[in-house]
């Protein structure tokens, strides 16, 4: 039997969240899927909740807790995107994505920790993204989400340590998903001062993303880090996004800033 057993999976309806919650399932991992909409065909335990508030967060954990006594792990892979020059970004589009990248991972992690605390070792893998450590143009807010969880997952690692709950950021780069769709689109008008940058920037994002991996993957590496005994603090999935992670590092930051602006800014 698994060492790690039973798996809150939030963004369980879709994408990277749905292939893992399925990948374990198969495995014999006891699955908890959340998110706003429970699909039909799952064959796993469903709780719906809303990460952008805080009473539906607060249902949807004490209905966990009713029915478990105790977790041994949690992955926060629900999240959204929002595209368009941060000039335009309406106070609706900033609230909602930081509400349900960061603040509904924080406030849904913090109800979690009771359970995981009564497993003999927990796990918390939060999924953030190379566009985090990496921030796109006219992608700017996510990348703020994605960056903020790095420290997150870094502050949880060193407050949980002493209760054995180990904590991981892992960073997919571009994965075939829904995400690409459910993206909100801020504006793209063309009459703006920005011409077409914005339409292009997004169009070669969108390409990007549905040419990128298989949500297999990702799961895999899910997988492999709650078979560790210890995980990294971060990881990224796939030879290229660990190369760019590590030139990120290398190179000065002017540099790294003029080819992502080349790439998406321009
Ligand atoms: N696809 C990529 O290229 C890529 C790359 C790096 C990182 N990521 C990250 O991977 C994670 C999963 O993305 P994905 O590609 O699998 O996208 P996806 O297919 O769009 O799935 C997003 C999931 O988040 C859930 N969600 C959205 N808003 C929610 C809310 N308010 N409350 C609760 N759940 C909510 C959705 O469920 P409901 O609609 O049922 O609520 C869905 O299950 C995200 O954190 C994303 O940032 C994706």
């Amino acid at each position: 039997m698994n060492t790690v057993y039973k798996v809150i999976i939030t963004g369980a309806s879709s994408g990277i969240g749905r292939m893992t919650a399925d990948f374990l399932d198969n495995l014999g991992y006891e699955i908890i899927g959340v998110s706003r909409r429970k699909p039909n065909d799952v064959s796993f335990e469903y709780q719906l909740c809303d990460l952008s508030d805080e009473t539906s967060i607060i249902a949807c954990t004490e209905a966990i807790a009713a029915r478990h006594e105790q977790v041994d792990a949690l992955i926060n892979c629900a999240g959204v995107g929002v595209s368009g020059a941060l000039e335009y970004a309406n106070a609706d589009d900033i609230d909602h994505i930081f509400d349900v990248n960061i603040r509904g991972a924080i406030l849904f992690t913090q109800k979690i920790i009771p359970l995981l605390r009564r497993a003999h070792k927990a796990k918390i893998i939060n999924i953030g993204s190379v566009a985090g450590p990496l921030t796109i143009p006219f992608q700017t807010l996510y990348s703020m989400t994605k960056s903020a969880l790095r420290s997150f997952s870094e502050g949880l690692r060193m407050e949980l340590k002493p209760f054995a709950i180990d904590v991981c950021l892992l960073m997919p780069g571009d994965t075939k998903t829904a995400f690409t769709t459910n993206r909100q689109k801020g504006s793209i008008d063309k009459a703006t001062p920005y011409g077409n940058r914005i339409e292009r920037s997004i169009a070669k994002m969108e390409q990007d993303e549905q040419q990128g991996k298989d949500p297999l993957t990702v799961a895999k590496a899910i997988h492999k880090l709650l078979k560790k005994n210890r995980m990294p603090i971060s990881k990224t999935i796939g030879f290229e996004y660990r190369l760019f992670l590590v030139l990120n590092r290398l190179l000065p930051k002017s540099w790294v800033i003029r080819i992502i602006y080349r790439l998406y800014g321009k």
